[in-house]
């Protein structure tokens, strides 16, 4: 879209809350990612009188980031947000990290939608969704180095979404049945998604990326059948990339034995790691496999906490006003 000038302030602060991501589910790198409830991160942008983005942390949040507005995934989006809106002065953001930095549940993408929503409703929302889509995969490269939508599309939508890995501003909404309950296991360690996509190989057997890709139409064609055994089978099914990263995490086999043995359907990593996800269809299940992934993981020596979730239908929103 070109600018839109003479936007005008209609609240003196707003805070919004971006969603937690789970991305690539198996055989999907790049490609698909999906909205989970219950963590996220929270901003509130308010007008500064000079010029410019601002960063703070929350006084006492649990991870803080870089303040370089360069280097900060919530700043990036935010100054994209306010250079399509052709706004000249400035805006300060506080951050209260709920997500874990280099978590594999996509923290930097949560932070870039939070702050790029908040920006945009302080103004009255002149930019649609849609529109927000460019800032924010311009936030989410700052953490990755490149440019992929499977955290930060969906972060922004809710729901599972598909990503286009040539042109990462298209996408699409998948019709996903109910039912699906995922077992997610934080595993308290850091892997950075840059040093994560550098150890991936830079080309691959034929026959592994025909596999993939029909892995990958299956894995789509079991979300919307609801058929969740299927959809647990094929995002095991990677042979691209997880056979590679999964040696970062060192607890990696014990937790996806874990998984599998308490009754999971399946059980992959989420993005680069280290967290991991297990596929169920009822509550009880799905809570009797984390603790089986917590217990897993304990045991490998590695701290780790958890959340069941169904998928998050709802992405970025607005927590407050004023
Ligand atoms: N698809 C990305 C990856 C997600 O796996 O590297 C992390 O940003």
């Amino acid at each position: 879209m070109t600018a839109r000038h003479h936007v005008v302030l209609q609240h003196k602060s707003v805070t919004a809350f971006g969603p937690a991501t789970l991305s690539n589910l198996g055989p999907g790198f790049d490609t698909i990612g999906l909205c989970i409830q219950g963590w996220g991160d929270r901003i509130t942008a308010s007008p500064h009188a000079g010029r410019g983005i601002r960063i703070q942390f929350v006084a006492g949040t649990c991870w803080k980031g870089p303040t370089d507005v360069d280097s900060n995934t919530a700043g990036v989006a935010a100054r994209a947000v306010l250079d399509l809106l052709d706004y000249p002065d400035g805006v300060c953001l506080e951050i209260e990290k709920g997500i874990v930095p280099a978590s594999g549940s996509g923290s930097s993408a949560a932070s870039a939608v939070a702050a790029a929503w908040a920006v945009n409703e302080l103004f009255g929302n002149p930019l649609s969704t849609e529109e927000l889509v460019p800032p924010v995969l311009k936030g989410e490269s700052v953490a990755s180095g490149s440019v992929h939508g499977d955290n930060v599309i969906p972060a922004l939508l809710g729901g599972v979404v598909l990503v286009s890995a040539e042109n990462p501003e298209k996408y699409s909404v998948l019709p996903v049945a109910e039912g699906l309950l995922l077992s997610v296991i934080l595993p308290s360690m850091e892997i950075a998604t840059r040093e994560a996509r550098e150890i991936l190989p830079e080309s691959v057997a034929l026959t592994d990326a025909v596999r993939n890709a029909s892995n990958l139409a299956f894995l789509v064609d079991s979300l919307q059948r609801g058929d969740w055994r299927s959809f647990g089978r094929q995002v095991m099914s990677d042979l691209l990339v997880e056979p590679v990263r999964s040696n970062l995490l060192p607890a990696y086999n014990s937790i996806k034995e874990a998984a599998l043995s308490s009754g999971a359907f399946g059980c992959a990593l989420s993005g680069s790691g280290p967290t991991m996800f297990a596929v169920s269809d009822s509550a009880n299940q799905a809570t009797i496999t984390l603790a089986a992934m917590v217990s897993a993981c304990e045991d490998c020596g590695i701290d780790a906490s958890g959340i069941v979730s169904p998928v998050g239908r709802t992405g970025a929103r607005t927590c407050a006003t004023s």
